[in-house]
């Protein structure tokens, strides 16, 4: 080997870290699983979910009811967690002693599946596209569709990304019609979120003929990424980011959770932090995100008009209605119910997948600050929902590549008989 081509590779091996070094391996990141016996060591948990914010609780904000609850930890908080553990007589077992090489496997299998793909055609089975992928698809779409597709940007996000907003119709030139608003993405790490949203444009577009019922009297708008920093974050350095990427007034810590920045009965400590080292830190005063202040004004721009509000998150198969944030429901919770029914119920017959529906508060916890009370509280909007899609991959938050086409398929056979129910209940006012 010529001295020559032996720089050339020390070069090589050089910009390879240099290029990996923001991102985060997780070596020796740990999973575990916790089994509370009883109430009071689900309160012990749910204590210890706000109290250690270096502790992962994937599962804790979800039911605790589930099979058992999930804390991610790194090597550095192993030892205590254990401590701990063992103190309190928690059953638990260890999932994963390293979730490094499952990180590496889902990364490489991404790359691998998304390297034959022509942007800005994207497949949406194949893979899942980074915020600037998905930006430059949606601006393609108005050439395709000049009568169908409208792309506005509607505000920036903090690292100044635009944050673009879809408008479909069916062209019929009446633009008066109600509204079928969805977001996706305000948690980053959420990814089938975004792929879902995806999958519902292409449907409305593409799958015009088998779906243009859906768009004869009514106008749908599509956000498919809210959390763009936090969103872009998650695919360069940190899968597991939640949170937004503006600072603090805690240099230690950045991020704030958007769905709980909203300026509807923000700020009860029952359902969210003022701790910005939580994973649920509400911000210093509703809408100090310029991420939660899009959506807030698409949902008042909208306001009149808006039937539908659909939030989409993972996970937990869920349909969430208002209210998060006190135990007495909204005037037409009934309605919604309804809605969520025609769902839940087209999903099973479809391919017997579960989903539970309620109020937030009820089925889940507490949540003050939350997109959906907002829409219903301040919007006005008739119905909105949280939907929460299925759990994938190791940790929920991560399903494979191959997984993304039986998720999407299924969530839309719910979400179009969801949309249908409003369409028939909400028909536009002549
Ligand atoms: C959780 O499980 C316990 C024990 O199985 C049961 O008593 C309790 O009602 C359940 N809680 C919920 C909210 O389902
Ligand atoms: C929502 O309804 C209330 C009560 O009718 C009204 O005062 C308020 O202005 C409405 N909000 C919007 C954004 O239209
Ligand atoms: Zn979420």
């Amino acid at each position: 080997m010529t001295s020559y081509t032996l720089w050339g590779l020390l070069l090589l091996v050089l910009l390879q870290s240099v290029c990996l070094l923001a991102w985060q391996n997780y070596k020796d990141y740990r999973v575990f699983e916790l089994q509370p016996r009883d109430e009071s060591e689900q309160q012990l948990l749910r204590q210890l979910a706000r109290e250690k914010p270096h502790w992962d609780f994937l599962g804790s904000r979800r039911s605790l009811n589930e099979t058992g609850l999930r804390v991610l930890v790194s090597p550095t908080q192993v030892e205590s967690l254990l401590t701990l553990l063992n103190e309190k007589h928690i059953q638990h077992q260890i999932l994963s002693d390293d979730i490094s090489e499952l990180v590496l496997a889902q990364r490489e299998e991404n790359r691998r599946s998304k390297s034959r793909i022509q942007m800005p055609m994207i497949d949406v089975f194949a893979g899942f596209y980074t915020h600037a992928e998905i930006n430059e698809y949606l601006d393609s779409l108005p050439q395709r569709y000049p009568q169908r597709a409208l792309v506005k940007i509607f505000g920036w996000s903090y690292e100044r990304r635009p944050l673009k907003l879809l408008t479909v119709s069916n062209g019929d030139g009446r633009s008066d019609k109600p509204v079928i608003f969805i977001d996706a993405t305000m948690h980053a790490r959420e990814w089938i979120a975004p792929s879902f949203a995806l999958y519902i444009i292409q449907q409305l577009l593409d799958n015009y003929e088998e779906n243009k019922q859906l768009l004869e009297n009514y106008d749908w708008v599509i956000m498919p990424v809210v959390n763009a920093d936090g969103y872009e974050y998650t695919h360069t350095d940190s899968r597991f980011w939640r949170k937004t990427r503006k600072p603090t007034k805690d240099p230690e810590n950045i991020g704030t959770d958007l769905n709980r920045n909203f300026g509807y009965k923000w700020g009860q400590n029952d359902g969210s932090s003022a701790d910005p080292a939580e994973e649920i830190y509400r911000g210093e005063y509703a809408f100090d995100q310029p991420e939660s202040q899009v959506v807030r004004d698409v949902l008042l721009h909208y306001s009149d008009r808006l039937r539908f509000y659909l939030s989409l998150h993972s996970y937990g198969n869920y349909f969430l209605l208002p209210w998060g944030h006190t135990s007495s429901l909204p005037p037409n919770y009934y309605e919604m119910m309804e809605v969520a029914d025609a769902g839940a119920m087209a999903i099973v017959h479809a391919t017997n997948g579960i989903y539970s529906y309620g109020s937030g508060y009820h089925l889940m916890y507490p949540t003050s600050g939350d997109s959906t009370d907002y829409a219903a509280g301040v919007a006005n909007v008739t119905v909105a929902i949280t939907m929460e899609l299925p759990a994938g991959g190791f940790l929920g938050f991560d399903p494979w590549v191959s997984h993304i086409e039986g998720f999407v398929t299924e969530s839309w056979v719910g979400v179009r008989a969801m949309a249908k129910e409003v369409i028939r209940r909400y028909p536009p006012q002549l």
